[in-house]
């Protein structure tokens, strides 16, 4: 466990764009109980959801225009999180509200700011382009995971555990015995691993038919503070020019809820056969049980390391792991040093 929980001057994915509606949605991020929703032109906003008054959680209340109504006593906080109105006195005290939290739009995603706002940046927002492009389909999900939200970076950039965790659905010849090649650029980690002449895994056959053995490539990228690409790249063993190289990718974005859990939004987006909606609903349950399985490693792996604070073993297949979280502890040090 580091020893300050969350990266704050990141822009964390909170939520899906379809999930902000008029209706308050509450939601922890990074520890904090947020409550989103959607002004009457349609703009987002994020308010701390503890009423500032006797701190009753605002997502209970009601929408009035583009104020949010508190259910206890009914005082009222525009989106910007002043106080707009205290029903039982005319006057409002000075600096009365609750936090706003700037957010982005952008690839389907809504994304945070939790910490200084002040050097909260738009054009910082990564771009998952494959998300809402005309070119891709995107199946996406949300899963909760009782696990610090490092362990799930780590699980994301060691996939030999696919071998043994996902016997059904990911695993094929080739992850064991082929390294991981890792670069770091700036604040992001690239990996890549090549199997050649491997058999299709099953996510594979999902999408095509593949009649022998495939050449299979998985390049991950990692940026901060938890967004993890993943594109993988199948084609006919031996054949270096198929269109379909670019086979599919899984977004992967990590974001902490506490110390011990973590909300993964993720979509698998494909670039072939786009309009089989077949193909997704068989995609998307294939994945969703993978992912099921690394809930469960998760979980279990927390519990342990609750119970034994002593470090954790880096092998050679931690490469990437290890660039990441040393990214991580770089940024940790420099928002210790702002503080
Ligand atoms: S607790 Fe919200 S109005 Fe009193
Ligand atoms: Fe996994």
């Amino acid at each position: 466990m580091p020893e300050r929980p969350f990266l704050m001057d990141q822009w964390y994915v909170c939520a899906r764009k379809a999930e902000l509606t008029r209706a308050p949605l509450a939601r922890r991020i990074c520890g904090v109980p947020l409550v989103f929703f959607r002004r009457e032109d349609g703009s987002a906003v994020a308010l701390d959801e503890r009423c500032p008054h006797r701190k009753y959680p605002l997502s209970k209340g009601q929408l009035i225009g583009d104020d949010i109504e508190c259910p206890y006593h009914g005082i009222r906080f525009g989106a910007d999180g002043g106080c707009t109105l205290i029903p039982a006195q005319a006057e409002i005290p000075r600096g009365f509200g609750t936090r706003a939290f700037p957010l982005v739009e952008k690839s389907a995603l809504v994304f945070v700011w939790m910490g200084d706002p002040a050097l909260a940046d738009a054009a910082l927002v990564p771009d998952f382009f494959e998300n809402d492009s005309p070119d891709w389909k995107p199946m996406s999900d949300y899963l909760r995971i009782e696990a610090n939200w490092q362990l799930v970076v780590d699980n994301l950039l060691d996939l030999t555990h696919l071998t043994f965790v996902h016997k059904t659905t990911l695993a094929s010849s080739g992850i064991q015995e082929n390294p991981l090649i890792v670069a770091v650029e700036g604040d992001s980690v690239r990996a890549r691993r090549e199997m050649h002449n491997v058999e299709p895994a099953p996510i594979f056959r999902t999408m095509r038919e593949f009649k022998g053995n495939i050449d299979r490539f998985q390049n991950i990228t990692f940026c901060l503070p938890s967004h993890v690409h993943i594109k993988v790249e199948a084609t006919p063993a031996g054949v270096n020019d198929d269109p379909d190289r670019a086979h599919h990718v899984v977004l992967n974005h990590l974001t902490p809820e506490t110390e011990r859990s973590t909300h993964y939004f993720w979509s698998i987006t494909r670039r072939i056969r786009i309009d089989d909606d077949e193909i997704s609903e068989r995609l998307h349950r294939l994945n969703k049980m993978a992912f099921d399985e690394d809930v469960d490693v998760l979980r279990r792996q927390q519990e342990m390391v609750d119970m034994d604070a002593s470090p954790l073993v880096n092998l050679a297949a931690d490469k990437a792991v290890n660039e990441a979280r040393r990214i991580i502890r770089r940024k940790f040090a420099d928002e210790a040093a702002r503080a």
